[in-house]
């Protein structure tokens, strides 16, 4: 018989789903009379039918074979047996489901197989991993037509939960990464020394966990630029001034791992030390360098934060030794501090800069969004700032006027801490934005929503007139 291409859909809700899923598609690669496989992405899904049970994974894949339907309805029926499906209740929970729903040229209509599969046109679990995947015009037509007649196809199949991730491409069904977890601070400067006597890349991302989607695009640029990343997670204590913010901190290292994994097949090292591992010598701290960056805005306003920012990134850069290290714009002030830290202690390490990630209301990504009571009202905070960039971007130069419209445009609900127009590399004050001089500006926010503090800032992507340093008033 001719190859042609036949269309399998599987699923799982139960047990390691991703695993499940994994396996039979590389089983599938592995039959004789099977080729060209191609894998759609993957969409988590609400049941069908029977309600009381987890949401499925659901994935597509195009085939070319000579097998008949029949034979390939067999195919099917080894694999949902070799992952030891029961079949207990009707549309019930199952850790493998393959339903063959469609082969070239051939129909099919008796007790026991069905092709085209009666239902693919119907269901969105099945129509939207399959237009990810080749096929002719007509079938497309036909499966398009069959998403319009879908009610709130927006609730069906939406992407897998850490976006970006199992979203990317046919990512899904490659191995997970290699991911090593290192605690000693002994053990990750032996394994980075070794990585450079290979003239191996190193990237670096630091960070205190409970990883979201900021967290990943470091990571995903890292990734794309060195050979092995590094990603350290440590809830630094002495960057806290207020005990409750450390305690009520989240983290869930468990699903941080899971997230890494998701990196597939890239080379992963995770470095969770302890606090002695961090700090072998408790001691009473002195900055490690004098800046006046220590001093204004969030250095005014978190005494001893920025500080203790530096104390962790000094240990770890010490451990990691050299590489490119990628920090976020989220946290502006943050990046210029590790810089000028880099600069006085000599450290080999590059500072990358990385654009910060907003949901798509515009709100910055952040860890402590979870606690969040007021959206609306946390929104205001991106929504100031993109209002001031405009104004900038209109012509406006009057610093003051832009900044009280900002202020304006913020209800009382939220409690400003601070709301600046500054030179973007000094963070000093500016008086007139204008064409004529040295840097760029940016606008930069702080303000407590409910219990939750907000950072946020903006590049107004303009010229500053400088104040001259004697001018530099910055309480
Ligand atoms: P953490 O808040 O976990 O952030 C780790 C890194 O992720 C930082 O470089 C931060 O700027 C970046 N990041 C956070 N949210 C982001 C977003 N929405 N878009 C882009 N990047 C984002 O910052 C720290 O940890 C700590 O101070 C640390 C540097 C690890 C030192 O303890």
């Amino acid at each position: 018989m001719k190859k042609r291409a036949a269309y399998i859909g599987l699923g799982s809700n139960l047990g390691n789903r991703k695993q499940f899923l994994r396996t039979a598609v590389n089983n599938l690669e592995e039959v004789e009379d099977i080729s060209s496989i191609q894998v759609s992405r993957l969409y988590e899904t609400d049941p069908m039918g029977y309600l009381d049970q987890g949401q499925f994974l659901n994935l597509a894949v195009r085939i070319e074979t000579t097998l008949s339907a029949h034979e390939l309805l067999q195919v099917c029926q080894a694999e949902e047996n070799k992952a030891e499906r029961q079949r207990t209740i009707k549309d019930g929970p199952r850790t493998l489901d393959l339903d063959l729903l469609f082969v070239e040229g051939e129909t099919v209509d008796e007790p026991d197989l069905s092709v085209p599969h009666p239902e693919m046109f119907n269901r969105g679990f099945v129509i939207l991993p399959l237009l990810d995947l080749k096929m002719k015009k007509e079938l497309k037509t036909q499966i398009k037509k069959g998403l319009a007649k879908i009610p709130h196809k927006k609730s069906f199949g939406s992407n897998y939960h850490i976006e970006g991730v199992w979203v990317e491409g046919e990512l899904n069904l490659k191995e997970p990464a290699k991911l090593q977890i290192v605690k000693t601070r002994a053990e990750l400067s032996k394994l980075t020394d070794g990585l450079r006597e290979e003239s191996k890349k190193i990237g670096f991302v630091p960070t205190m966990g409970a990883l979201h989607k900021g967290h990943l695009s470091l990571i995903e640029q890292s990734i794309l630029e060195n050979d092995v990343t590094v990603i350290s997670i440590f809830v630094n204590p002495l960057q806290f001034n207020k005990e409750k913010d450390l305690e009520t901190y989240p983290n869930d290292l468990d699903r941080d791992i899971e997230v890494l994994e998701c990196f597939f097949e890239s080379s992963l090292i995770l470095f969770i030390p302890s606090y002695d591992e961090m700090y072998p010598m408790d001691e009473v701290r002195a900055p490690l360098f004098e800046s006046h960056l220590f001093e204004i805005l969030e250095g005014e306003k978190r005494p001893g934060h920025l500080e203790g920012v530096c104390h962790a990134v000094s240990a770890l850069f010490s451990i990691v030794g050299k590489c490119r290290a990628y920090f976020g714009e989220k946290d502006w002030q943050q990046l210029l501090v590790v810089s000028e830290l880099v600069q006085t202690k000599n450290f080999p390490v590059e500072i990358v800069r990385c654009k910060t990630v907003r949901e798509e209301n515009g709100l910055a990504i952040s860890s402590r969004n979870i606690l969040l009571k007021d959206i609306e009202v946390a929104l205001e905070v991106s929504k100031a700032l993109f209002l001031g960039k405009d104004l900038i971007q209109n012509g406006e130069t009057n610093v003051e006027k832009i900044v009280k419209e900002m202020k304006q445009a913020l209800s009382k609900a939220s409690e400003i801490e601070y709301l600046e127009i500054r030179d973007e590399n000094t963070l000093m004050p500016v008086t007139k934005i204008g064409k004529e001089i040295v840097s760029p500006v940016r606008i930069l926010i702080a303000a407590k929503v409910g219990e939750v503090r907000l950072i946020d800032n903006i590049p107004a992507n303009t010229i500053s007139v400088n104040k001259t340093p004697e001018n530099n008033v910055s309480r």
